[in-house]
């Protein structure tokens, strides 16, 4: 099962709407995509994807609802494992809930070719988990420097206190391709001296104001505007991430995995 995570240091670098652009480029070359929102509070996945889910990861985690009973499919097909929407802490869940969550998400192994969650942005506790335990993390940036400086900062912790060897950097808003490469130059630079982990650039989106319209519509850009710019940025990423052993975490279950970041926490 390949388990991407989709993470940034800081909020509003655009990890929500391409994880769903993503999801829906990927379900478009016949991969079976389940997104997970693990970002609760926001619930920002049912507006991108406009739907009004009855149950969400809440109940999943409380155990009064199975996961396979919590995912709903959206109108473009995309299957989806909702949020939220309110006041609810999954970025500290306790241990035993934590775990409990993240061995319902490996009980869907099998039934998707690919999981897409979208972790939040920050160092808490469960988005952190859920990326050390991905087979590839995505950390997205713009090239803002506040971004690029919290970018490394969330590198840092899955490199320091969960043994993360690799990362993939996806440079989000950029003007030209060569913006993204100053981004990723940068950030690569700082992660190979200082924490000894590997960066690869696995793409970049361009500034489209296909994104936002979209995402008024509640419909994912690459459903929307499948020509617009961003939806080829997008294409090309979808490509680039289908298969799972092109790099991070080669070859070990996602439950193995997901022990050994676990222990890093508790
Ligand atoms: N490539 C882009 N071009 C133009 N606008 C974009 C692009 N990517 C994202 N946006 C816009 O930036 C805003 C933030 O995007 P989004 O909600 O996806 O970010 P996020 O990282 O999920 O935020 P949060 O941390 O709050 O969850 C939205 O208004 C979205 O439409
Ligand atoms: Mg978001």
């Amino acid at each position: 099962m390949n388990v991407i995570a989709i993470t940034s240091g800081k909020g509003g670098v655009g990890k929500t709407s391409l994880a769903s652009g993503l999801a829906v480029s990927l379900q478009n070359t016949g991969a079976r995509v389940l997104v997970i929102d693990a970002d609760l509070g926001l619930a920002d996945m049912n507006i991108a994807f406009n739907v009004r889910p009855a149950h969400s990861l809440r109940d999943v985690i409380d155990g009064s609802v199975a996961i396979a009973d919590a995912i709903v499919e959206t109108p473009c097909g995309v299957k989806l494992l909702p949020a939220y929407a309110g006041s609810f802490d999954l970025a500290n869940l306790d241990e035993h809930r934590r775990m409990g969550l993240l061995h319902a998400v490996e009980t869907l192994q099998g039934s998707f070719d690919t999981i897409i969650i979208d972790t939040g942005a920050g160092i808490g506790a469960t988005a952190m988990t859920f990326a050390a335990a991905a087979s590839q993390i995505i950390v997205v940036t713009t090239r803002e420097l506040a971004s690029m400086a919290d970018a490394y900062a969330t590198m840092k912790v899955l490199s320091q206190r969960f043994a993360v060897k690799s990362v993939r950097l996806l440079v989000n808003m950029v003007e030209t391709a060569a913006d993204a490469q100053v981004a990723y130059e940068t950030i690569e630079l700082m992660a190979r001296r200082f924490l000894q982990l590997r960066v690869e650039l696995v793409g970049y989106v361009c500034r489209d104001a296909a994104i936002p319209a979209a995402w008024r519509q509640g419909v994912p850009f690459v459903v929307d505007r499948p020509t617009a710019p961003a939806s080829h940025c997008l294409r090309v990423l979808a490509c680039r991430l289908r298969d799972p052993e092109e790099g991070g975490n080669r070859g070990v279950s996602f439950w193995r995995r997901l022990a050994a970041a676990a222990e890093v926490v508790s």
